[in-house]
């Protein structure tokens, strides 16, 4: 499954490996003409739900590389590593939690290990130019821009406890073992929720169950089957350095139940790190709120969408994914390409409906294979311009799923295409 997926993800442009050229990068992907569709459709959803749809909800895109004292302060330097082992016949290095049965996935020897030792995966650049240069971090969570800016939000815009601030934005860890494709990737992007309460046990409670039955309808109303979905806990030795308690919003992916989201209870930590507090406007009283966290992974939300919508049915590949998903929305063909008519009355139409989502146009080959060509990347609706039209200026509109085909009038077009896809 992972094979065809990937395979699909190159030929059609929606992932490719990364300086692919020079021979690759591990754990760095690129974003074709469709991925990159794919991902600011998925990024415009969650913030249109997140932030638009919201009163208690406000955005920020705050740098990437911050003044490394954050990370000290959030407890990164310190604390944010993962065992790392090497085999000592092949010198491969392993996450310690990810090998089984004490077998070098490399070499096949068995209980050849070094001892487990902390590897931290914060990613370090050095700026400036005397030496010795300023070492600082690329973020290894988009969260902590969020906390730096706390006050400046607090301060500058009229939220009042409980609110949230949301941010989408690249975050990046030296990951021992980058694999399955772009799941566990060195560079990778995150859409965040931070969202502060009052420091009460049963505020935190509430909103801990809140976000996490929120989140999980958000997949399942965007289209991935539930019975693919659970969540599971965190045990204590699991969590992060930062988490009083955590549940992972999983997938089962054809790698097994894997995390994409994570629902953090972050208490008061970060806040208190960062020495900041809060001044209740009513009561006049001051406090550190405590946090709760919506942590999702832009690229694993995105694999698993393209890997949960995949089919392959008798003579076709089709991606059964949500419209509002589709990197293409509408693809207009004329019957036949070599009947001139036919073919200018087609760009006619495809300059009428594009310009507000991505469409295309296609003359190539037989119109059968036209259909399967956007079935295999998810195109919700193909328009068709025939013999027909000419005649009374109605087109075919065919739908992915059903392969229905319907006669609707030109100058209802786009009303009726936008009102399908939910535009
Ligand atoms: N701010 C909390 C935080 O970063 P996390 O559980 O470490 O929590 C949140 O990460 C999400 O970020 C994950 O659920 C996953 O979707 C994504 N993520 C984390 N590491 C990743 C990696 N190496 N490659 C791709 N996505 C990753």
């Amino acid at each position: 499954m992972m094979e065809k997926i990937i395979a699909l993800a190159k030929r059609r442009g929606f992932i490719y490996p990364s300086s692919e050229i020079y021979g690759g990068i591990a754990g760095f992907w690129d974003y074709g003409p469709l991925g990159v569709e794919f991902k600011n459709n998925l990024k415009k959803i969650w913030w249109k739900h997140m932030v638009y749809e919201r009163d208690d909800v406000v955005g920020l895109d705050a740098s990437i590389i911050m003044n490394p004292i954050v990370w000290e302060r959030s407890g990164h330097v310190s604390s944010f590593a993962d065992l790392l082992v090497e085999c000592k016949n092949c010198h491969h290095r392993f996450r310690a939690d990810k090998i089984e049965k004490e077998t070098c996935p490399n070499c096949g020897q068995k209980n050849n290990f070094t001892q487990p030792k902390k590897f931290n995966i914060l990613t370090e650049v050095y700026l400036g130019v005397t030496e010795p240069k300023q070492k600082a971090y690329l973020r290894g969570e988009i969260t902590q821009g969020v906390f730096v800016n706390f006050k400046n939000i607090v301060d500058s815009s009229r939220v009042k406890i409980p609110f949230g601030i949301a941010q989408i934005g690249k975050a990046f860890r030296n990951e021992i073992t980058p694999g399955n494709f772009t799941f566990r990737s060195r560079e990778f992007e995150q859409m965040e929720l931070e969202f502060f309460i009052y420091p009460d046990d049963k505020e935190g409670d509430k909103w801990f169950s809140y976000w996490k039955e929120e989140r999980f309808k958000w997949y399942v109303d965007l289209g991935i089957k539930e019975k693919n979905l659970r969540f599971r806990d965190h045990e204590h030795h699991e969590r992060a350095h930062y988490a009083r308690f955590a549940t992972d919003i999983e997938y089962q992916a054809p790698f097994g139940w894997s995390e994409f989201e994570g629902i953090h209870h972050r208490g008061d930590w970060d806040l208190s790190r960062h020495n900041l507090t809060y001044k209740d406007p009513n009561t006049k009283e001051e406090f550190i709120p405590w946090v709760i966290e919506t942590s999702g992974g832009v690229d694993r939300a995105t694999l698993f969408f393209l890997i949960d919508a995949y089919y392959e049915e008798e003579e076709r590949v089709v991606l059964r994914l949500d419209p509002r998903l589709a990197p293409v929305k509408v693809a207009v063909f004329p019957l036949l390409a070599n009947k001139e008519n036919l073919v200018e009355k087609a760009k006619k139409v495809y300059n009428l409906i594009k310009g507000e989502y991505l469409t295309a146009f296609d003359d190539r080959g037989n119109i059968g294979k036209r259909y399967f060509s956007q079935d295999e990347i998810g195109t919700p609706f193909c328009v068709t311009i025939d013999f027909q039209t000419l005649a009374d200026e109605t087109v075919t509109v065919r739908e992915r799923d059903s392969k229905k085909q319907e006669r609707v009038s030109i100058d209802r077009l786009k009303d009726y295409l936008n009102q399908k896809l939910l535009i």
